[in-house]
């Protein structure tokens, strides 16, 4: 049997940072289902189709074949044979991400591509739906949070790292309205999975919140 740990929580909360730190401290491997999502909506976004065209999207959803690999730890995510790790991280994606996830063609796919990893590998998953839905027998549940100005400023310093223009009033209006969207959807919304763990790591580490987790492991 396959042992996996699902984090769920909202954006910028900090789940793949930590979820990748984990994997590599217990040799499991990382699935990142939001690059997924990512992908899928990248795949919308060049086929000229507008969030709010759902019937398009599912249409749409049949033609865009997302698979990922590892290269050194480090998950690549695959659209239509196509590399698409250095596209899906902008605002854009994101907030296309946010919406086209709420449709059922769409998560159909993902969910079986995940749940069909989960059980060939040990995994640490993180996402929005994975302790409710996608592995609701996982081994360890984790519901990870923070407040949301302080989710602002670290996905502002992110994007300025990566040199993208940005202000922090707006990014803390899209994540307050991202949190607003996957948590009302009628599919599959983010909620905290009843037999997860809460974390808030507002006023954690990174190592503070990775050692609780591998706690809860052990
Ligand atoms: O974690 P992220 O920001 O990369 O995710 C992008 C969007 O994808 C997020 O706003 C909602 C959606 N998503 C989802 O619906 N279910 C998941 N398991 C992961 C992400």
């Amino acid at each position: 049997m396959s042992y996996s740990i699902a984090i769920d929580g909202p954006a910028g909360a900090g789940k793949s940072t930590i979820a990748k730190l984990i994997a590599k401290k217990k040799g499991y491997i990382y699935v990142d289902t939001g690059a997924m999502y990512r992908a899928m909506a990248l795949y919308f976004i060049e086929q000229g189709i507008g969030a709010e065209e759902q019937e398009k999207i599912s249409e749409a959803a049949a033609s865009a074949d997302v698979t990922i690999s590892y290269e050194n730890q480090e998950q690549i995510v695959w659209l239509n044979g196509r590399n698409v790790n250095g596209l899906i991280r902008t605002e854009e994606v994101g907030k296309m991400a946010s919406s086209s996830s709420a449709n059922p063609e769409v998560r159909r796919k993902l969910v079986e591509l995940q749940q069909a990893l989960a059980k060939r590998e040990n995994v640490v998953m993180d996402g929005r739906d994975i302790g409710t839905c996608v592995l609701p027998d996982a081994n360890v549940k984790v519901y990870l949070t923070a407040a949301s100005h302080v989710r602002a400023i670290r996905r502002y310093e992110e994007l300025k790292a990566k040199g993208q223009e940005c202000e922090l009033d707006v990014i803390e209006k899209d994540i307050v309205d991202r949190d607003y969207q996957d948590m009302h959807r009628a599919l599959s919304p983010l909620r905290q999975a009843k037999d997860a763990v809460l974390l808030d790591s507002s006023a954690m580490t990174i190592e503070q919140v990775a050692d609780a987790i591998i706690r809860l492991c052990d």
